[in-house]
């Protein structure tokens, strides 16, 4: 996930240093994840008998989308701003089966001593007025360097296929409308959406129904 900045007009702060070291720290904090969360999901197994996570996705947000959100949000591209304003540079979506994984794995990460978890939005509980449903957390961990210790933010997204399959497909309708999509469009996709929550509802209580026969 190379990184060039040299095309854009990013100025570089004295204390947040060079791009070069905000992208490794960036790319360094998702590594961690990435093994906390196949550690968690290998104990689950272990102990349960049974996989919370589907699979899993990381990123490192593109420079183009890093600028172009500062500058949404009225800010200068500097290092600094892009670390304080923009706490999706390294994104994990985790998607799960079922709605009880969602809050199941949200709490085993944050109960990581070393997590500190900043800020959760909750959209399964508060549905966007798009429909759309998933469970955020803005988390920060530290990166150890050879002579220091960095906190660096990650943002977490948790959700159940059925969310995944719509988000993925809403997204894609939004960026062929550039956000403006017909009124129909957009009524049959919040249609979709409470479908989509029905549809987690009964999967749930049926895999609830099968559990408690095995038992
Ligand atoms: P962004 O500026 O988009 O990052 O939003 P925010 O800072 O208000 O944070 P929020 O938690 O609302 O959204 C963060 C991310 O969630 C987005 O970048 C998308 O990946 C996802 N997301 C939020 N709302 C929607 C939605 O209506 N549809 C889809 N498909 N994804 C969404
Ligand atoms: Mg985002």
């Amino acid at each position: 996930m190379e990184l060039d900045l040299s095309g854009y007009d990013i100025k570089i702060s004295d204390d947040m240093n060079t791009w070069e070291e905000v992208n490794l720290l960036y790319n360094a904090a998702l590594k961690q994840i990435q093994t906390k969360i196949e550690i968690l999901n290998d104990e689950f197994q272990e102990v349960h008998r049974y996989n919370p996570i589907e699979h899993v996705k990381y990123r490192v947000k593109g420079p183009e989308s890093i600028v172009k959100k500062l500058k949404r949000n009225g800010y200068e591209s500097t290092i600094e701003n892009m670390v304080r304003y923009v706490n999706d540079i390294a994104g994990i979506r985790i998607i799960c089966s079922f709605t009880s994984d969602i809050y199941r794995i949200a709490e085993m990460i944050s109960g990581q001593k070393d997590i500190q978890v900043l800020t959760i939005k909750d959209y399964i509980m508060n549905p966007k007025p798009s429909g759309y449903r998933s469970y955020h957390m803005i988390v920060s961990l530290p990166v150890y360097l050879s002579d220091k210790i960095v906190n660096v933010k990650v943002e977490i997204q948790i959700r159940t296929v059925a969310m995944d399959f719509w988000a993925s497909l809403e997204h894609k309708i939004q960026y062929k409308f550039e956000g403006k999509a017909p009124a129909h469009i957009n009524s049959e996709l919040h249609e979709c959406a409470t479908m989509v929550a029905n549809l987690d509802a009964r999967m749930l209580s049926l895999n609830e129904e099968i559990l408690a026969i095995e038992k």
